[in-house]
């Protein structure tokens, strides 16, 4: 065979394989060795030397050497790697190495990360000041473009993260219905505040907190726990709470406990649960808003709460959460109203700048029917790969949200995904780690596609994966 087409056969398997990251034998005599042929060498590992030497500091700096608890790698064993940068749908850490990277910074990265149109917009921003403690016009534009997107939204509140905006929402829902006791489910997050703080998923799953010391009992006697996808609990709990339930809150696709889908006909039976009882019904769309659909997954599914919170891809990688609903109920949101909530840095310019860009990116026409697309396509080329190899394995996903467990599905709830192998996980995460794949450092947590991601990427991620669970 000679060199060049040797070179363009090399191509062809790279197009579809994980080349990128691979070793390929090239000799000069023939062109080929015989291993570049036999379905390429196995991928060169990462070493994480500098990731080691930085994380040691960190552990005597900060506590868990983290300044949140996931990233720490508890669950999933060995020490996280330290970034240095991102772009599109690649992150590089200290080391040199390469990722493509399905944590998206937790969800913002829709686009990819460092996308140069927010970037810009940005810089822009910034020359006229990074605060201004004062109304802003940035926030009206935001404002309007989030309420013509999501159904339930008539007036928002912004804030500086989501667990601000779930604290506000529930202050709110109490306000408006002057009750006290409010349904969540297992295995859903909503922020780390007090009464949020029982059965919930995300880290306090992933490190097994049954609950968090230094929560009072009396911040949490009010707050009621249902499982997921299970609507007669949820009945039973508003039939013995005749006239008490001031809201039932939910993640209409659960992110936080891996990535569970809701039946369509529990979220429209929880919403009309609550109509009956005279209860706020919130979405909290802090992960899914603009994710799984532009209108968030109350458009998803057709379902429409009275309140829903957000943050994340609305505030295009910087600090940004919300809440929004009815403007009956919003009326009682301070200062137009006597519930109380504020914020020094809420609206900030810059972070209203890259919410209004991002927003803009993702209204064009066919986004989340491309980003669905590729969610689809590396879910079926991981669960393929898993049975092939005789390996459990349950995956789903939602617009730019997938996930998969390592358990016979389908996982309609947390005891369900509780189930999933823990260990096989995590070397399941460090292989695919060390051969250049970024996923969550948790069973516990989806994954995020964005419109950076390419199919070569995809492809790739399939073909490490084939490596790994054939060893798994
Ligand atoms: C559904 C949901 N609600 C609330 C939060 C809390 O948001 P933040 O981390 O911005 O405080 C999260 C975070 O992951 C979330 O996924």
């Amino acid at each position: 065979m000679k060199l060049a087409a040797a070179s363009a056969l090399i191509l062809a398997i790279c197009a579809g394989n994980a080349c990128a990251f691979s070793t390929v034998h090239l000799s000069a005599s023939n062109g080929l060795s015989s291993s570049a042929l036999h379905s390429t060498a196995a991928t060169k590992t990462y070493t994480f030397t500098k990731s080691e030497e930085i994380f040691a500091e960190a552990k005597t700096l900060m506590p868990g050497g983290v300044s949140s608890p996931v990233r720490a790698f508890k669950s999933v064993g060995g020490n996280p790697i330290v970034f240095d940068k991102v772009k599109g749908a690649y992150a590089w850490d200290v080391d040199g190495n390469k990722f493509i990277d399905y944590v998206g910074t937790w969800g913002p990265a829709i686009l990819g990360h460092a996308d140069d149109d927010v970037l810009d917009a940005v810089k822009k921003t910034m020359d006229k000041g990074t605060s201004f403690g004062a109304p802003c016009a940035l926030e009206n534009e935001l404002a309007k473009a989030v309420i013509a997107a999501v159904p339930s939204v008539e007036m928002v509140r912004f804030t500086n993260s989501g667990t601000e905006a779930c604290m506000g929402m529930i202050r709110l829902c109490r306000a408006y219905t002057g009750r006290e006791k409010v349904i969540k489910f297992e295995g859903c997050y909503h922020g780390h505040a007090d009464a949020f703080l029982v059965q919930a998923g995300s880290g306090v799953a992933t490190l097994g907190l049954p609950d968090s010391p230094g929560v009072p009992s009396s911040a949490t006697k009010a707050t009621l726990c249902a499982e997921y996808n299970n609507l007669a609990q949820v009945k039973a709990i508003f039939e013995e709470n005749k006239d008490e339930i001031a809201a039932v809150i939910l993640e209409p696709v659960v992110g936080n406990s891996g990535f569970i889908k809701p039946d369509k006909e529990f979220l429209q039976g929880l919403r009309d649960l609550c109509t009956e009882h005279g209860a706020v019904c919130v979405f909290d769309e802090v992960m899914t808003g603009f994710r799984v659909a532009y209108g968030g997954a109350q458009s998803y599914f057709g379902v429409t709460p009275d309140l829903t919170t957000m943050g994340k891809v609305i505030g295009g990688g910087l600090p940004v959460g919300a809440y929004g609903g009815k403007k009956e109920i919003m009326a009682m949101v301070a200062p137009a109203g006597p519930m109380y909530q504020a914020g020094t840095l809420s609206g900030n310019p810059l972070a209203m700048t890259a919410g209004i860009e991002t927003l803009k990116k993702l209204s064009a026409d066919g986004v989340y029917e491309e980003l669905e697309r590729k969610s689809k396509k590396l879910v079926d080329g991981i669960v393929a790969t898993a049975t092939k190899y005789g390996l459990p394995i349950s995956g789903d996903y939602a617009g730019g949200m997938f996930g998969w467990y390592f358990v016979d599905g389908p996982v309609k709830n947390f005891s369900q995904a509780a189930k999933s192998d823990s260990a096989r996980f995590g070397k399941w995460h460090r292989m695919m780690l060390e051969r250049g794949v970024y996923l969550a450092p948790s069973m516990y947590e989806a994954g995020f596609m964005s419109l950076a991601h390419t199919d070569e990427d995809i492809d790739r991620t399939i073909a490490i994966a084939d490596e790994v669970m054939s060893q798994l």
